[in-house]
């Protein structure tokens, strides 16, 4: 049904066991408020699962889109232990743009996606394809990250130790021409202080800001309804590089 791009890399299909380690984003509880609003949800980029399945776990109905195979592979691998947890999820693959799970839901979230939109085509498209698959006031909630325009040499960016491996990331980007940006990601795996595999990820991110974004909304058809700053809730204040947009499907 969703066909494999076999060139796809976004970059994370080479690290991608590792993303639980490093993502640490205090943002579940915030998704979850939606998902129990609504009882059921689609997660549009839903990687390794990170949001669905403690959404899962609360009985919440979680449809998930992830095109990366390797993200997919991982959100399977941590619902094998526990089968009945699959009874709340369906996780397909496909992309943004052109995802068809063949009926409307009562809410959508992205989180960490729209940052990879490269530009106002992808993401009308993405939005108008959420928006068609939301019931009459549907809900969109999704976050992304404003400035982040600027070059940055590679720097230490979290380290992690299991037992007596220890996985340390670098983080590094670059501005392309064409409101967009490289990012650089290397993992490195430590065993007893050595070295013992090295991974580069590379991907490109598209720049918006805060006005580009609600335009594109109103285009695709949602009307904001909130503005955060941040995970807990606070408004959004100018100035603010997290925003995370509460939107509502305009009634025609
Ligand atoms: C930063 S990760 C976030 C994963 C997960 N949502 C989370 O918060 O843990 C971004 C995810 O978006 C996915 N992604 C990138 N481009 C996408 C697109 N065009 N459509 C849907 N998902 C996309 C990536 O494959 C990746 O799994």
């Amino acid at each position: 049904m969703y066909p494999e791009k076999l060139t796809y890399d976004k970059g994370y299909e080479r690290s991608a066991h590792l993303y639980d380690f490093f993502d640490t984003k205090k943002n579940v509880e915030f998704f979850c408020h939606y998902g129990s609003q609504a009882g059921e949800i689609i997660d549009i980029g839903a990687g390794t699962g990170r949001i669905a399945i403690p959404m899962a776990k609360r009985g919440i109905r979680v449809f998930c889109v992830e095109p990366s195979p390797a993200m997919r592979r991982e959100f399977q691998n941590k619902l094998a232990p526990d089968p009945a947890m699959s009874k709340n999820m369906r996780l397909c693959g496909g992309d943004a743009t052109s995802f068809d799970l063949g009926r409307t839901f009562p809410a959508a979230l992205l989180s960490g996606c729209f940052d990879h939109f490269l530009d106002d085509n992808e993401r009308l498209s993405a939005l108008c394809n959420i928006n068609r698959h939301l019931e009459p006031d549907g809900k969109l909630v999704f976050d992304l990250f404003l400035g982040l325009m600027r070059n940055a040499p590679l720097s230490p960016a979290g380290e992690v130790t299991v037992g007596d491996i220890e996985y340390r990331r670098f983080h590094g980007s670059k501005t392309l021409r064409g409101r967009k940006m490289e990012v650089v990601l290397i993992f490195e795996r430590l065993l007893r202080g050595v070295v013992v595999e090295r991974i580069e990820e590379r991907s490109q991110v598209g720049i918006i800001g805060r006005k580009e974004v609600q335009k594109l909304l109103k285009e695709s058809g949602f009307e904001i309804e909130r503005e955060f700053g941040d995970y807990d809730f606070s408004p959004y204040r100018e100035g603010d590089s997290l925003l995370i947009i509460e939107a509502q499907k305009r009634s025609q």
